[in-house]
């Protein structure tokens, strides 16, 4: 890890017992703040994907932020991956499962046919949720090119559900 990075890391936030016992949650709103850190997680998210994505697809509701800036920086648009019910006319929905619960996600019909998709999101835990994005991106007629997330928790094995994950840090491994 480079030293930005190394100190991006040191700013996640852990929280017990939220958003129910048990759960050790990892915010990354200090990482986000910080314009050292946003800029040397943002160049790290993309680094082994440069010039293999037209579209940066951001999960609702952390992965918005970082796939906003991404697009600025590899110069693509992006794509809101939603929780259901906040787009007028979703063209594509699938139910999935998290960590405490589970829930929906949706997104626009506005992707070119082919268009190769990059998926971002702050955390991968169990890893229903980029299972899923995958499935959205396939519904919707594009590709993905890969999957970028932040921090993933190891000890929840998301990445068998989840399939190649590009993470810039990892817990419990
Ligand atoms: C979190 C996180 C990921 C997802 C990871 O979102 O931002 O999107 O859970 O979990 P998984 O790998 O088990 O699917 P959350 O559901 O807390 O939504 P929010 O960002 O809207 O708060
Ligand atoms: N942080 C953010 N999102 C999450 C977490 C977490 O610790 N666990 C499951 N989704």
């Amino acid at each position: 890890l480079t030293v930005a990075l190394a100190r991006a890391e040191s700013l996640i936030a852990l929280t017990p017992d939220y958003p129910e016992p048990g759960v050790l949650f990892r915010d990354i709103s200090p990482l986000l703040v910080d314009a050292a850190a946003l800029e040397a997680v943002t160049t790290g998210l993309i680094q082994p994907f440069r010039g293999a994505f037209d579209v940066v697809a951001g999960i609702e509701a952390r992965g918005f932020l970082l796939a906003g800036a991404i697009a600025i920086a590899a110069g693509v648009g992006t794509l809101p991956i939603r929780k259901a019910g906040k787009l007028p006319n979703p063209a594509a929905s699938i139910e999935y499962h998290l960590e405490y619960g589970s829930a929906v996600i949706e997104a626009p019909g506005v992707l070119e046919p082919g268009a190769r998709v990059l998926l971002v999101d702050d955390v991968l835990a169990t890893g229903g949720t980029l299972a899923a994005s995958r499935q959205i991106i396939a519904e919707l007629g594009g590709d993905v090119a890969g999957a970028a997330v932040v921090l993933e928790l190891e000890e929840l094995g998301g990445r068998r559900h989840a399939g190649a994950v590009h993470s810039l840090f990892r817990t419990g491994g």
